[in-house]
């Protein structure tokens, strides 16, 4: 048996030499590459014809680190750290094509270099921050540091409007703070399978990982644009010569397009001896999963069918292969790009073996070209526009913009200053007491119907309190100690859930209205109004 295994170190892409993104000649259109933590007017094409431009356009929150080490590429040399206390952090990412139901890869770049700008809690040496991707968890991110390796996350999502916010966070409020080193968006075409499949599930991928096994000592150790025009991220797993077989001959990839595979993938296998097991450890525990495998046939000695033929089992359970075990030069001939797919679920460990066995009388050993494994995610709505459009009007009239990405989701990173409904129907209270904000309080905030706690005391709000008629389950308003003026609303004793009125200590002028007063008298109103 040949065996290879992959860990968390599935995921993550040495860094052999300052060559790392040095692969590429032209920029193809649809690539946004951001260099995160870089000078502002930071614009540059690397040598691979990449053009990065720096975040700050696109972010305002955070300090930007330069590292201390040298010899690293431009775009590995600066990190953008959140070390504030917010839920979450957000980049809101968009280029020009970017439209609602497109396709794209998401890819999370984090370099800590040798001298990182903060040491992590735990004492094992790893950085643990959440990614979030929309209104849902993409990935905690685990980063090593002190042993130079760049680590790399890739998502395939579909978008759901016309940008995507891609957003950083502590776990848990003590928990390390986020750091980025470079973010890009890749387009995908919808004709993937992965994409297809994405589509008929309603999910996105976490890509664990775009293996390319079976690379000789002296290959590459990754492959990624132009060779792959998709600027996937393959990375190589070296075999002993005794282990692989390698071709120069022309692949043809019109026997399996779809996918749109690098020929110099399939022009390296890995041999098995004579079959292969790869054992997958530190996944999701009962997660499913969706793995591809890329094939094909170069050992000139094999030229009739029935001469490597062998089956694959995943977990030790034989995978429903409709045509049969797999005989590539069967199904496609020599030298012509071959694929297969299946869904898997990680077992209660979170580990996955796929085992490939040649029949008994298979006169080779089993082999393989390449692999690509992805974790299945069911995709979340975002709360619903109308409620975005409104909070948004909140955080301009409030000088809020520091808030980013959903106000509620996902649960644990919403906004601190607000509370949604569980099922994320709506806003159920707003708590800005104190929050020393300024600007006059918007008339968008009535269209937040189910809110029943509005406090936005103790701040410098000015102008005049507006309609708030519609608020049918307000219970609380708390407006005391700012700067309104203007007189107060008649409408608010018409406010059937109102028990609590504090406008004290305000610019207010005018008459009172006198049914509060008689709501006060009868006990079914707390009203405060002193220096009113
Ligand atoms: C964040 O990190 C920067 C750079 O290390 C530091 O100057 C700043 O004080 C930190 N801010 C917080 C809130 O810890
Ligand atoms: C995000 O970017 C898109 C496209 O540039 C823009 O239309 C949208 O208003 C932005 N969203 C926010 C919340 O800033
Ligand atoms: C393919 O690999 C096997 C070892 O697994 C080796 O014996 C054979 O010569 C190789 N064939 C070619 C064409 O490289
Ligand atoms: C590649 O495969 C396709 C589909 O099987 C076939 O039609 C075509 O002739 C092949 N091309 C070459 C150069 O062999
Ligand atoms: C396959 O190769 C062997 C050895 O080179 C040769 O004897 C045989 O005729 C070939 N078979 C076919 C179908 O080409
Ligand atoms: C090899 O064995 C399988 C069953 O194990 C059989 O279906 C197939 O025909 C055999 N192939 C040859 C070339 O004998
Ligand atoms: C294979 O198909 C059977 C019946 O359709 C199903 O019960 C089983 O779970 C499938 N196995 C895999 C690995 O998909
Ligand atoms: C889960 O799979 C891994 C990898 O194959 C294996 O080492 C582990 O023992 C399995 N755990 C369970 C509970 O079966
Ligand atoms: C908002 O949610 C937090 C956390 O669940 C809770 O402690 C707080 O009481 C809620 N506030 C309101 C006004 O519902
Ligand atoms: C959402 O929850 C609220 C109460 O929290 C309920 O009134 C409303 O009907 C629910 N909406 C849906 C669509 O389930
Ligand atoms: C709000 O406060 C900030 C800082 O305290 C100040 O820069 C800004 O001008 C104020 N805006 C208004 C509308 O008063
Ligand atoms: C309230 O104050 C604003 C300035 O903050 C002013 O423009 C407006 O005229 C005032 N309204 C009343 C009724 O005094």
């Amino acid at each position: 048996m040949t065996l290879v295994s992959f860990s968390a170190l599935f995921l993550s892409v040495i860094l052999q030499t300052a060559l790392l993104w040095s692969i590429g000649s032209s920029q193809t259109t649809g690539f946004t590459s951001i260099d995160c933590g870089s000078a502002s007017a930071s614009v540059y094409t690397d040598e691979d014809g990449i053009q990065w431009s720096s975040d700050s356009k696109l972010m305002s929150e955070g300090t930007s680190v330069v590292l201390s080490d040298t010899n690293v590429p431009h775009v590995l040399s600066t990190m953008r750290l959140f070390n504030g206390s917010q839920s979450k952090y957000c980049y809101n990412l968009s280029n020009s094509d970017l439209k609602a139901e497109d396709f794209f890869l998401v890819r999370a770049t984090m370099f800590p270099g040798i001298d990182p700008p903060y040491s992590p809690r735990n004492p094992d040496g790893s950085f643990r921050f959440r990614m979030i991707l929309d209104a849902d968890q993409w990935w905690d991110a685990k980063v090593r540091y002190e042993d130079s390796t760049t680590w790399t996350y890739d998502a395939y999502v579909r978008a759901k409007r016309s940008n995507i916010d891609v957003c950083f966070a502590r776990i848990s409020p003590d928990g390390d703070a986020p750091f980025i080193s470079a973010l890009e968006l890749r387009p995908l075409p919808k004709t993937l399978t992965s994409t297809t499949f994405m589509n008929a599930l309603d999910v996105f991928l976490v890509c664990l990982g775009h293996a390319n096994v079976g690379v000789p000592q002296s290959g590459p150790s990754y492959v990624r644009f132009p060779d792959d025009t998709l600027d996937r991220y393959w990375t190589s797993y070296k075999a002993p010569d005794s282990n692989l077989n390698s071709t120069q001959e022309t692949i043809n990839l019109s026997t399996d397009s779809l996918d749109q595979i690098p020929e110099k993938i399939l022009q390296d296998s890995l041999t098995g001896s004579p079959g292969i097991t790869i054992t997958l450890t530190a996944l999701q525990a009962d997660a499913l999963h969706y793995a591809q495998f890329y094939f094909s046939e170069i050992d000139s000695s094999v030229n009739s069918s029935g001469m490597r033929v062998f089956n694959i089992f995943a977990n030790g359970e034989l995978a429903n292969m409709t045509d049969g075990p797999i005989d590539v030069f069967a199904s496609v001939g020599a030298n012509a790009a071959y694929s297969y797919r299946l869904p898997v679920m990680s077992n209660a460990t979170g580990g996955i073996d796929f085992t490939f066995t040649p029949l008994a009388n298979s006169t080779f050993p089993a082999s393989l070209a390449a692999l690509e494994l992805f974790e299945l995610r069911q995709i979340t709505s975002l709360t619903p526009s109308p409620i975005l459009t409104a909070v948004e009007a909140i955080k301009t009239a409030l000088g809020l913009g520091s808030y980013t990405g959903d106000p509620c989701l996902p649960v644990g990173h919403g906004y601190d200053w607000l509370n949604c409904s569980s099922n994320n129907t709506g806003i159920t209270a707003i708590s800005l007491s104190n929050y020393e904000t300024n600007g006059s309080i918007p008339a968008e905030l009535n269209d937040l119907t189910t809110v029943t706690e509005v406090r936005m005391n103790g701040n410098n709000l000015k102008g005049e309190i507006p309609d708030l008629s519609a608020l049918e389950l307000l219970e609380t308003l708390d407006l005391s100690n700012n700067n309104l003026n203007g007189s107060i609303p008649s409408y608010l004793a018409s406010l059937k859930s109102l028990k609590a009125l504090y406008l004290q200590n305000n610019n207010l002028s005018g008459t009172i209205p006198t049914a509060l007063l008689q709501r006060r008298q009868a006990s079914s109103l707390t009203f405060e109004f002193s220096g009113m």
